[in-house]
């Protein structure tokens, strides 16, 4: 039943939509469904619509994923991710590229990252946001099952082995992406700020638009850790090339209400085309398959007495819930209680931790 459904909907993309074959559009895709009759393959489609995009369907490194802090793994090798802005501040052009905010240094600052798990450096290339239409999603990555009401990546290209970005996305150890969650309060991120105050996000209303800014220091954009979580995944739109280093940092940054609004009122079109809000341009999570995932929380210093941090796994949500109240949902704290919160033999572990984050 479903095969024939599936065959005459694909010959519908065949023959309808760009040939297969020919020159491929690579922003013929969305992340959810357009009621205007024109139809654009959403993530289950992605890998179906060309054999460039295939990994998008049958890749095994895929991103994002759905970080269960029970699955990390503790790595004493993994050293702090360097920065290097030259001690320099940059400009940069901010668009609406319809699906993103997108935000593109100059080519005159350059601005790379090495250390913590990549054995090279890499250049950023772009600063975009991901965010959702409500606050509890918005976050492409996923942590114990709960979204944020967004994310920032800053890509970053290979630019030891690689000319540009292009050319490093389809090529090993190509990219680096580190991520950042986004969440809410009264005072918001100061590099953050800069690009989603009224004045300056109103200019990227809609798709095509652009809007340079000047002054901007990358380093205010990192929250204050040196603690993070990594993975090999993939680029997170078509073609899912699995060529990225995913570094997700252990805090996150903050921006008000009224910017996450902001965010929301953006638009995926252009001005003279119905209005469609950009929010919720993630991709669903992806299967973990046999990947590690990494860190350098050492949240393995228990006590002999500990229990295995897999059987308190019913907990999280509960855990996630209360950490929210108490305004403490970065990811220590979240292990912290995870691990520690139940039983008594953990106190040494608690401990431990509590100071270990504190420090950090
Ligand atoms: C990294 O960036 C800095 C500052 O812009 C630059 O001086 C340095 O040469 C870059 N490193 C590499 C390996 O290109
Ligand atoms: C990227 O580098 C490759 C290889 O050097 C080159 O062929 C290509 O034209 C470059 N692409 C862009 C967009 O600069
Ligand atoms: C992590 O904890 C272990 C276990 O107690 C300890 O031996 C080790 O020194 C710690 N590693 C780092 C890098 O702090
Ligand atoms: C993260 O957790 C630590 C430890 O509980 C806490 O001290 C810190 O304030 C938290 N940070 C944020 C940004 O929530």
């Amino acid at each position: 039943v479903c095969y024939g459904w599936r065959v005459s909907f694909l010959s519908f993309f065949l023959s309808a939509a760009q040939p297969i074959t020919s020159k491929l559009d690579e922003n013929w895709w969305a992340y959810k469904d357009v009621v205007q009759g024109s139809f654009v393959p959403v993530p289950s489609f992605w890998g179906l619509v060309h054999s460039a995009w295939n990994l998008c369907a049958i890749g095994k490194r895929q991103s994002p994923i759905d970080i269960e802090t029970s699955h990390m793994i503790f790595d004493p090798y993994l050293t702090p991710l360097r920065l290097n802005t030259g001690g320099r501040k940059m400009g940069g052009t901010m668009y609406n590229t319809g699906k993103h905010v997108s935000l593109r240094p100059d080519k005159a600052h350059l601005v790379n990252i090495s250390g913590g798990p990549l054995g090279y450096s890499y250049r950023l290339e772009e600063v975009r946001l991901h965010f959702g239409s409500e606050d509890s999603q918005g976050s492409e990555h996923l942590l114990n099952g709960q979204g944020f009401p967004g994310e920032v990546q800053l890509i970053h290209y290979n630019q030891d082995l690689y000319a540009n970005y292009t050319e490093a996305a389809k090529s090993p150890h190509g990219i680096a992406v580190v991520s950042i969650f986004i969440k809410l309060s009264e005072n918001s991120n100061s590099f953050l700020n800069r690009m989603l105050n009224r004045d300056t996000i109103t200019r990227i209303n809609y798709r095509h638009d652009a809007f340079l800014l000047m002054g901007l220091n990358i380093a205010d954009l990192y929250p204050d850790t040196t603690r993070y979580i990594t993975y090999e995944g993939s680029i997170t739109i078509p073609p899912c090339y699995e060529t990225s280093t995913w570094i997700l940092i252990n805090k996150p940054v903050y921006v008000t209400q009224m910017q996450m609004h902001s965010l929301r009122l953006l638009s995926q079109n252009e001005p003279y085309k119905i209005f469609l809000s950009m929010s919720d341009n993630t991709r669903p999570t992806q299967p973990l398959l046999q990947r590690c995932i990494r860190t350098n929380i050492n949240f393995s210093k228990q006590g002999r007495d500990c229990p295995n941090n897999r059987a308190l796994r019913p907990q999280y949500r509960g855990n996630m819930e209360e950490g929210r109240r108490e305004g403490r949902s970065n990811v220590s704290a979240l292990i912290n209680k995870n691990f520690c919160s139940a039983r008594n033999e953990c106190h040494f572990f608690f401990f431990y931790t509590f100071h270990l984050f504190k420090a950090n």
